[in-house]
């Protein structure tokens, strides 16, 4: 039987589980694939601390590049992380004519392009499933399965740590300080929890997403970024009397020959599939034109469900290697002289429809001196509630307008917030109410 040897950079808690997956399903996947897979070389800093699994005498080294210049080795899998070193060992393999597998995020989002090329340039494959949504095939719905589509929208729960933060504030109740650090606390967040409440995770995740979607190469800097961190549980609450469950979601939407990129915090109708993804799991909804909406979720993270990526994409290669080809799969899932810049839209013409918390001061005329602003500014009101939850003298006063364009709103805020019965910074989240069902 035809042995495929692999090379893996970086043993940490996705390479312990590459490891893990390799030898539990060994048998699976030697099956499936009509050869035998076998870890050759190991490279990380710590060669010493017990994994748990067993490691052949003579794998394991400190030297990343005794892994790169193995000419024994056909597929490096890069597991490191980060936009530097990781993109130094990619194009060293590639350059020494390695097929390459990676599930680094940051570095795709940032240096795709370049890496890309390298691959196609030198007839090599680079696959990266495990970039987005951990162990959902999304990478491989975008490159394969949905090819025959146009792409009109796609929205993702595309980050856990965020997803399980909302969940618990929702279903517990809580602030968002006291979740974060409980959340901590039990590991499921970062000691530097910035890139996941902040959008930032979830931007990357998205860029590598439109990429594929639309054959082109996003600025991050263009994708509309917006955290979690403000979300009072005084939201949430008046979400669910709306009829919605706040999601941080990633957005693209292919709009008047531009597409929407952005991610924030966004309310979605409680009976929508997306609402129901709770705690760390990962949900990607994607809307082609031919087939209209799917939707995937699991598990965005973790050792075994990102694993579970990462060799799902060995054994693709493997298949080619064992077939004697390379490269049938574009790493841009278009031909690499079809990669074209698309418009972005800018957020300031975005239309849709908004949620809007005022405090004001529980005095007669209020509410039209708010929805006076709003009427000038061509923003018509669908829905109000006042409850009688006096915070300081004040009431908060929650308005969901129809659809509105995000310019005129901010003019509007921005005049609301010079009311002299305004009393604090006006809340504002988007909604999404027509994402099409996959009931
Ligand atoms: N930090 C990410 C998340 C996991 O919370 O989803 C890896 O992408």
């Amino acid at each position: 039987m035809k042995r495929i040897n692999i090379g893996i950079i970086g043993l940490g808690t996705v390479g312990t589980g590459v490891l893990r997956v390799l030898k539990e399903n060994a048998v699976v996947i030697r099956e499936r694939l009509g050869a035998e897979l076998v870890v050759k070389r190991a490279a990380d800093r710590d060669i010493v601390r017990d994994r748990g699994v067993k490691i052949e005498p003579g794998v394991l080294t400190t030297d990343a590049l005794e892994v790169i210049n193995d000419t024994d080795i056909s597929i490096v899998i890069e597991l490191v992380g980060g936009t530097t070193v990781a993109k130094d060992f990619i194009l060293k393999a590639l350059e020494a004519g390695k097929h390459v597998v990676t599930a680094n995020k940051a570095l795709l989002s940032t240096h795709g392009p370049e890496i890309f090329k390298k691959a196609v340039d030198k007839g090599l494959d680079v696959y990266f499933e495990a970039s987005v949504g951990g162990g959902i095939p999304v990478i491989k719905t975008l490159r394969e399965g949905l090819s025959a589509n146009r792409i009109e929208a796609i929205y993702g729960i595309i980050n856990g740590t965020s997803n399980y933060i909302l969940s618990k504030m929702t279903h517990d109740g809580g602030k968002f300080e006291d979740v974060l650090r409980r959340a901590q606390e039990k590991g499921y967040a970062e000691a530097d929890p910035a890139y996941d409440v902040e959008g930032i995770d979830a931007a990357h995740k998205l860029a590598i997403l439109i990429n594929l979607a639309y054959g082109t190469n996003v600025a991050l800097a263009d994708i509309y970024t917006e955290g979690i961190t403000r979300i009072s549980p005084l939201d949430i609450k008046f979400a669910k009397e709306f009829g919605y469950r706040i999601k941080l979601l990633a957005i693209a939407k292919s709009v008047d020959n531009s597409v929407e990129a952005r991610v924030h915090p966004t309310m979605v109708p409680a009976t929508h599939p997306l609402a129901l993804v709770d705690g760390v799991y990962n949900a990607i909804h994607i809307r082609g034109n031919a087939v209209g909406p799917v939707m995937f979720s699991g598990l965005g993270a973790g050792m075994m469900p990102t694993a579970s990526a990462v060799v799902s994409d060995v054994v693709d290669i493997s298949r080619n290697i064992v077939k004697g080809i390379s490269g049938r799969l574009s790493p841009f899932a278009c031909a690499p002289d079809a990669v074209r810049p698309v418009k972005i839209k800018d957020m300031a013409l975005l239309e849709i429809p908004y949620y809007l918390r005022f405090l004001a001061l529980d005095k007669p005329g209020a509410l039209s001196k708010i929805s006076g602003v709003l009427g000038a500014h061509n923003i018509s009101i669908l829905s109000v509630i006042q409850k009688d939850r006096k915070i300081g003298g004040a009431v908060p006063l929650v308005i969901v307008t129809h659809h509105a364009v995000e310019a005129a709103l901010a003019c509007a805020i921005e005049e609301i917030e010079k009311l002299d019965i305004i009393l604090d910074k006006v809340v504002r989240i988007r909604i999404e109410d027509n994402l099409g069902t996959v009931l």
